[in-house]
């Protein structure tokens, strides 16, 4: 039975939590296939707002299981203070998996990432300081620490030890840093064992076990396709793939068992941190769209900068994950404008681009070309049905549609939980 994936289609923040509580009462599992806790869902249930930056969206659905997946990077404390803060409002976390092959983050990833931003200056990446990319870095070069490391003493007590000794030069010979003590990371880690003993599974075996029995599994990336290692906007982007082929890896489930690709796709765009961004206006204009759309970071709670939708990005998308449906966010943020420009293209240096260019260069200095479409001053966040928006916001939807290259299935008029018009479904 399948496997349905979720990516955002931009520079991350489109929605996602939004469009995964859409199907989460529809779906068995809810899974987290890499990313940590740099994320920051969004979602509106009734008057309660939840911020998760770790959990899967799906935690907040009594019938899901909760999965976080070998591709995740972990950090022990913010889990159990994640978890800690859901109990305390009465949700029960009691069914959450957690793989015994994902990765831990340890305060010296926290330390790295700190330092190494500030010694970048003016060319650092604007990364959320969490430690992430530090943390895949030693997962890549095999001297990361894994869940189920903390499972033996000996070993945890071994890879900390092997991790400071040159962590610890850097920290105080590159960075002028105080060194971190072996002792207090070796207890502080080997406390969490057992706090996160009773979660930890092999969620791979569970995940295609469950595929196989005909549950339905929902594969939800955080960041976006646009921060992906290999596809984004590097060095711009974060340090896993967010992408959907990322997905196969980051939960250990087979290409084919994917039947869908959802991407989240903003109706305007926005990013955080440094990097191109052809759209992004820096008048008047982009104060309103993140005044309206209320662009400030769930984790950092910087101000996202804001742009125009641009259509080649939304098309790139399409292409490099395989989406067959678009969930469009946040159209209401749109209400009250006389005419919304749309970038079909770009010039670069006299040369006029269909697509994001192929080199960093060109995309650096890629000048938006727009067309402009037709607004609509009417508040449409009363909607439940595409029939009900104005004529024009019919045809904004329409035309981003086809220039996008896949069917928009869900439009979010709203942050809450019934502000969705779901012209297909998503499962
Ligand atoms: P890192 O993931 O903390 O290493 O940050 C790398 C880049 O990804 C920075 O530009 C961050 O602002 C960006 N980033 C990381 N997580 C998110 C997210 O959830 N939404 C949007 N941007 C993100």
């Amino acid at each position: 039975m399948p496997a349905i994936t979720l990516v955002g289609a931009q520079w991350g923040d489109e929605g996602k939590g939004k469009a995964t509580d859409l199907v989460g009462n529809r779906v068995d599992y809810v899974v987290r296939y890499q990313g940590g806790n740099n994320a920051g869902h969004t979602v509106v249930i009734g008057e309660q707002k939840y911020a998760l930056h770790l959990l899967p969206s799906g935690i907040l659905s009594p019938d899901v299981v909760p999965v976080i997946a070998n591709g995740v990077v972990i950090d022990p404390g913010v889990l159990f203070e994640e978890l800690r803060g859901l109990n305390e409002r009465g949700v029960d976390t009691g069914n959450l998996l957690i793989s015994a092959n994902a990765h831990l983050i340890m305060p010296y990833h926290r330390a790295l990432d700190k330092v190494s931003e500030r010694f970048l200056g003016k060319g650092r990446i604007g990364t959320t300081g969490r430690g992430i990319g530090p943390t895949y870095a030693d997962k890549i070069s095999r001297a990361g620490v894994r869940v189920q490391d903390m499972f033996d003493p000996k070993i945890l007590r071994q890879k900390i030890e092997l991790a400071l000794h040159d962590k610890n030069q850097i920290l105080t010979k590159v960075y002028n840093r105080r060194a971190l003590e072996l002792e207090q990371i070796y207890e502080e880690y080997l406390g969490y064992a057992e706090q996160l003993r009773p979660f930890v599974a092999d969620t791979s075996l569970i995940l295609n076990k469950a595929l196989d029995d005909g549950k339905t599994v929902y594969l939800e990336g955080s960041q976006g396709t646009l921060l992906d290692i290999d596809h984004g906007t590097y060095p711009f982007v974060t340090s896993s793939s967010p992408t959907s082929g990322g997905a196969c890896a980051g939960a250990g489930i087979g290409p084919t068992r994917i039947t869908k690709v959802v991407g989240i796709l903003k109706a305007y765009t926005t990013r955080v941190g440094s990097g191109p961004f052809p759209t992004e206006l820096h008048d008047e204009q982009g104060e309103w769209l993140r005044r309206q759309g209320g662009e400030y970071g769930v984790t950092t709670g910087r101000n996202r900068r804001c742009g125009w939708f641009d259509a080649p990005i939304a098309r790139y998308a399409t292409r490099v994950n395989g989406i067959t449906d678009f969930f469009l966010t946040k159209l209401d943020v749109l209400s009250g404008l006389d005419r919304i420009p749309v970038c079909v293209g770009y010039d670069a240096g006299g040369t006029r681009h269909d697509e994001i260019p192929m080199t960093q260069t060109d995309f650096h200095h890629a000048v938006p070309v727009y067309e402009y479409l037709d607004g609509w001053h009417e508040d449409i966040s009363h909607a439940r049905s595409f029939d009900e928006l104005p004529k024009n916001a019919q045809t904004y939807v329409r035309t981003l549609e086809e220039m996008a290259g896949a069917p928009i299935s869900a439009i979010g008029v709203g942050p809450g939980r019934d502000q969705t018009l779901e012209l297909r479904s998503l499962v």
